[in-house]
């Protein structure tokens, strides 16, 4: 669906993260909807090099990007060099900062810090001498256990990850005041939809419960889980926001999400019910009483009123139009 209906004749767009999830849905975004745009992805891409705990360093996969047929950049958005060189040789129109150490439970703070802020800084200096507009991920992570629904202003992050999104907030408002460009940070909730798989175990639930599910196994939950609330959001709403984010009334810090919270329980049974299986679900104790969200619901008064954005897709309507995808992972991906 096209959400905006200004032409990008003759405009340079940068997708920063554009190799994963969130950043190359972006991509085809544009490629489908506005061809006349020029779009170049800038991503690290993946090499074995594992954090600590275990997971990769950085998800960008090619995969992600077949069919894609804009500039494809591999580089580090912590190389002053490149960023340089992208300054010299481009003139960008909009940036989509989407690269980021993405890992939620990541604890090299010192990486952290160094890619999700002091980058994003740097990006924003490009982004003002090239006259672009700003749209960074922000997230939901800001809030830790802030109470729902909540709302911009009441954050209190419980993990590195979320404090240096929360940074990225403060710088951002910062430079609102001292530059004229449009500057927009978009807190995502939990984002679900293709193209997430290479994500890996740090990919949404729904992409995890569903293929257990299709390997014939019993969904395992931990108990309560009808009490365990998300607000999680399909990746075309994703989408939604960050276009028309891009000439905004203000710039701003908004929520995204559906402002409907599910349980993890609701997954488990949308996703049998797609599947058409009856699996008998087991329950586990949860190991993370007392450092888990128990409840995430995005308070979008603001997003609707000044980005305009309308959530389309309930959980029921995302599972159904992703559920094609996850059987084509499961097929290709999963059993190979
Ligand atoms: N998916 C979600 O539920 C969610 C929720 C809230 C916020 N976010 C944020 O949205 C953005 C996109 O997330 P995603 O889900 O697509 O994750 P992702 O990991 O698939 O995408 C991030 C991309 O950034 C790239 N990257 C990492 N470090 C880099 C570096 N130093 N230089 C260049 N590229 C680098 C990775 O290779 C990857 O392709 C991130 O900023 C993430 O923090 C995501």
């Amino acid at each position: 669906m096209k959400y905006i209906e200004n032409e990008l004749k003759d405009k340079t767009i940068l997708i920063t993260g554009g190799a994963g999830f969130i950043g190359s849905n972006l991509a085809f975004y544009f490629q489908e909807n506005h061809p006349e745009a020029k779009v170049v992805v800038l991503d690290s891409f993946r090499s074995t090099e594992l954090l600590s705990n275990g997971n990769l360093k950085s998800f960008g996969h090619f995969k992600n990007l077949i069919g894609f047929s804009g500039e494809v950049i591999s580089g580090d958005i912590n190389d002053k060099d490149l960023l340089l060189a992208l300054e010299t040789n481009y003139k960008f129109d909009y940036i989509f900062h989407e690269a980021a150490i993405s890992d939620t439970t990541v604890l090299e703070q010192d990486l952290m810090i160094r890619t999700n802020v002091n980058a994003y800084k740097d990006l924003l200096e490009l982004a003002i001498k090239h006259g672009a507009n700003m749209i960074y991920a922000s997230s939901a992570a800001t809030y830790g256990n802030a109470p729902s629904p909540q709302k911009v202003g009441c954050e209190e992050p419980q993990n590195v990850y979320g404090f240096s999104k929360l940074c990225m907030d403060n710088l951002s408002r910062e430079y609102m005041k001292r530059s004229n460009i449009g500057i927009v940070g978009l807190r995502y909730f939990n984002v679900y939809g293709p193209r997430e798989y290479f994500k890996n175990s740090t990919a949404s639930m729904i992409l995890q419960f569903a293929h257990q599910i299709l390997l014939g196994k019993n969904p395992r939950l931990f108990e309560n889980s009808d009490k365990i609330l998300r607000d999680f959001i399909y990746i075309e709403d994703i989408i939604q926001a960050n276009i028309k984010a891009m000439n905004p009334k203000e710039s701003g810090i908004f929520n995204v999400g559906t402002a409907k919270a599910r349980s993890f329980q609701d997954i488990v049974d949308i996703l049998q019910y797609e599947l058409e299986t009856s699996l008998t679900c087991e329950y586990i104790p949860n190991p993370f009483i007392g450092s888990y969200q128990f409840h995430t619901e995005a308070d979008i008064a603001s997003t609707r009123e000044v980005l305009g954005y309308k959530p389309r897709f309930e959980m029921e309507d995302g599972i159904k139009a992703y559920v094609h995808e996850i059987k084509r992972l499961f097929r290709d991906e999963v059993k190979k």
